[in-house]
């Protein structure tokens, strides 16, 4: 009897490469063996398989049975294997006949023990495999199947459970294929939940956020308790343009590959916006683990990052943020060699000035000693203050301003003006790899942030007085370059460093 041989599919990372099911019957006492570096859940695979072969009206081999997952080094991690596993048996017993072009056809699914599919993880990258390698048949369970039909191109059969499949591949009853009908008006428009239009006052709160949805800059909040740190943060995503079809199905594979997309509409059309708490640790914050899975820098790429009370993070974990935020990818090592995911994201983070967080509010008295608040202050770390280009102070709204019934600027109004921001910079940088200035190295900072005789007089002075590092310097052009894009405007001008430098951290205030 020949060995069967039936095409499965292996995440690795956020791609996924194609895994050859070889189940072969051999004389000897009834055993049942997978071999080809099998995880614990695909171990467990042998009792599902065997209960849904049984529950299926099929019957499972009676002698010796050896299921190989080729290649043969490549870890197999979940239970995704079940389903080709089951079919490579019953053909193998010849319960159904060999397939006519196998290596065209391609099965995944978990298996219950009455032979119902359950749903997988990483469908999304592994239908994109399928594709670019010419697969054209997909068997998977109908929970996936809107997420399978994002990929143009391909016939996606969703079966529901084992019983059924028999009958198709028996040619007793089809499962009929589903062809994706994907156009751009299957993206559902992109509505977020918090608006800049019903966050009162806060104007300069505001404008540092336009600027930094602009040029893709970090931005650092400060101040006192209840003050609307967070809600201004969470408006942040509304302001950034649209995701292109492109930057959805990158972020959608980073989703499927982490088990949290939602089946109905599986497509991510609004920008991600993370909230990771403080006590995460440096794995779930940048990725990683014996079976590397995406942390939340990754699953924030595309969109916004947000560290709430900033100084609560542990240093480990502040410190990890370093290499991404510096790299926008995030290299994880394994043991079988290295893994990169994607992060770009903007990072906001917000924290009280100090531990009581009122120090500096006009109205109530600060309580800490100055102990207290250097420490507090002392807790974010240098080379992480340095990645931010933006430093603003929060300060409560006046009650007059939070009662009054007048609607600020819309987040689509503001939008707008980021969209032409982001149009002129992609111009700028279409020959080279970076999309926005807060990405600019200091040759391209050379080259696009000319600065004439009286902005130079003004930033000498700043750099003076404020005693801005080299790093500073570069940060204000950089800025100062973003605000002038978000007038379409050319040159920049004295008022665009002014502006520009207001956005430096006081030195009393962090160090
Ligand atoms: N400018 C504002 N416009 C409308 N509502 C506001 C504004 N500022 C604060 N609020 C209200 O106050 C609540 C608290 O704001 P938020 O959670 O953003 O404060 P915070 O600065 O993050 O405080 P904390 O430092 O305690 O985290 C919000 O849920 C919102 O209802
Ligand atoms: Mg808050």
């Amino acid at each position: 009897m020949p060995v069967a041989k039936i095409l499965s599919a292996a995440v690795v990372g956020l791609d996924a490469v194609p895994i050859e099911v070889e189940s072969d019957i051999s004389q000897g006492l009834p055993a049942f063996n997978i071999v080809g570096l099998p995880d614990k859940a695909v171990e467990e695979s042998k009792e599902r398989v065997r209960s849904a072969i049984k529950n299926s009206k099929a019957k499972m081999a009676d002698r010796r049975l050896t299921v190989n997952l080729a290649p043969a080094d490549l870890p197999k991690v979940g239970p995704a294997y079940d389903l080709p596993i089951a079919i490579g048996i019953l053909t193998a017993t010849e319960q159904i006949g060999q397939l006519a072009d196998p290596g065209k056809i391609l099965f995944l699914g978990e298996l219950s023990l009455d032979g119902k599919l359950r749903k997988v993880n990483g469908v999304l990258p592994i239908i994109l495999m399928a594709k670019s390698r010419g697969i054209s048949n997909i068997f998977l369970p109908e929970k996936n199947a809107q997420e399978a039909l994002l990929v143009e191109g391909l016939n996606i059969h969703p079966v529901s459970s084992l019983k059924q499949l028999i009958y198709h591949l028996k040619g007793e009853k089809q499962i009929r294929a589903q062809k994706s009908q994907f156009s751009v008006s299957n993206l559902k428009t992109d509505i977020y939940d918090y608006d800049m239009a019903y966050i009162k006052g806060q104007e300069q709160a505001k404008r540092a956020l336009e600027i930094a949805a602009a040029g893709a800059h970090n931005v650092l909040m400060s101040g006192p308790p209840g003050a609307g740190k967070t809600l201004l943060a969470r408006a942040l995503p509304s302001i950034i343009p649209q995701m292109t079809r492109q930057e959805s199905l990158e972020v959608t594979k980073i989703y499927s590959v982490s088990g949290i997309l939602p089946t109905d509409s599986p497509l991510i059309s609004t920008r991600p916006f993370r909230t990771p708490h403080h006590t995460a640790s440096d794995i779930s914050l940048v990725g990683g683990g014996q079976h590397p899975k995406p942390g939340e820098v990754t699953l924030a790429h595309k969109g916004v990052l947000f560290l709430d009370e900033l100084p609560e993070f542990g240093r480990a974990v502040l410190e990890a943020l370093r290499q991404p935020l510096e790299d926008r990818i995030i290299t994880v090592s394994r043991a079988s060699g290295t893994l990169q995911f994607p992060a770009h994201f903007t990072l906001v983070a917000a924290m009280n000035p100090c531990p009581c967080g009122f120090l500096k509010d006009p109205k109530k008295q600060c309580v800490c000693t100055a102990a207290q608040i250097i420490r507090y202050q002392k807790r974010i770390s240098g080379p992480l203050l340095d990645r931010i280009d933006i430093h603003i102070e929060v300060p409560q709204v006046k009650y007059e301003k939070l009662a009054s019934e007048k609607i600020a600027e819309e987040s689509v109004k503001i939008r707008d003006r980021v969209e032409q921001a982001r149009q002129r910079q992609a111009k700028r940088f279409a020959d080279s790899k970076i999309l926005t200035n807060s990405e600019m190295k200091v040759q391209d900072i050379k080259k696009f942030c000319s600065i004439d005789e009286k902005s130079k007089e003004l930033l000498k002075n700043a750099v003076n007085q404020l005693d801005l590092s080299a790093r500073a310097y570069h940060r204000v052009l950089k800025l100062a370059r973003t605000i002038v894009d978000l007038e379409s405007q050319e040159n920049i001008k004295p008022q665009h460093i002014a502006e520009a430098i207001q956005y430096r951290p006081k030195e009393q205030d962090i160090y």
